[in-house]
C-alpha cells in the first residue's frame, strides 16, 4: 500500500465539486487517511510548488491557491500515486480524457490549466515531502 497527497484546489471547492471528487476517489477503492479543509499559507505553497519557482505561471498559481480554501487529503491504496493521477487526467483539462476528474469536470475556458481542480503527488518521494507540508 502506498500513500499520496491530494489537494482539491480552490476552484473545485468554490464550484461545489468536493463531494463529487471525493466520491470518485472512494469509489475507486482508495481510503482517506487524513482529510481536512483549510486555507493554505504562503509558506506551504512555496514549499509545495518549489519545483516551479521561476516559471511564468508560478506566482499566478500561488495566488490562485491562496484565493480560497483547499481540501487536503492523504489517500492510501495499492499504487495510489499512479492511480490517482490516472483518475485526475491530464494537466490541461481540454486534453484530459473523458471519465477523468479534469476531463469530465475541468473548465475549458480562461485559466483552465491553472484551475484544473486537483493536485496529486507524482512519486513516492514527492508524496512523502508533500504530506509533511500539509499534515506535518
Ligand atoms: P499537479 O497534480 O497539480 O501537480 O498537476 P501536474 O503534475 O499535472 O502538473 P505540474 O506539476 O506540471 O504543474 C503543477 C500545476 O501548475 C498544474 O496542476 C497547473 O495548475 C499549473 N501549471 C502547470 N503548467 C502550467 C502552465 O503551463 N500554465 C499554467 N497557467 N499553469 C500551469
Ligand atoms: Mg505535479
Amino acid at each position: 500500500t502506498e500513500r499520496t497527497l491530494v489537494l482539491i484546489k480552490p476552484d473545485g471547492v468554490e464550484r461545489g465539486l468536493t463531494g463529487e471528487i471525493l466520491r470518485r476517489i472512494e469509489a475507486k477503492g482508495y481510503t482517506f487517511a487524513e482529510l481536512r479543509k483549510q486555507q493554505a499559507s504562503a509558506e506551504q505553497l512555496a514549499a509545495h510548488y518549489a519545483e516551479h519557482e521561476g516559471k511564468p505561471f508560478y506566482q499566478p498559481l500561488v495566488d490562485f491557491m491562496l484565493s480560497g480554501p483547499v481540501v487536503a487529503a492523504v489517500v492510501t491504496g495499492n499504487e495510489v500515486i499512479k492511480g490517482f493521477r490516472s483518475l485526475a487526467g491530464a494537466t490541461d483539462p481540454t486534453g484530459a480524457a473523458p471519465g477523468t476528474i479534469r476531463g469530465d469536470l475541468g473548465r475549458d475556458w480562461g485559466e483552465k490549466v491553472q484551475k484544473n481542480l486537483v493536485h496529486g503527488s507524482d512519486s513516492v518521494e514527492s508524496a512523502e515531502r508533500e504530506i509533511s507540508i500539509w499534515f506535518g
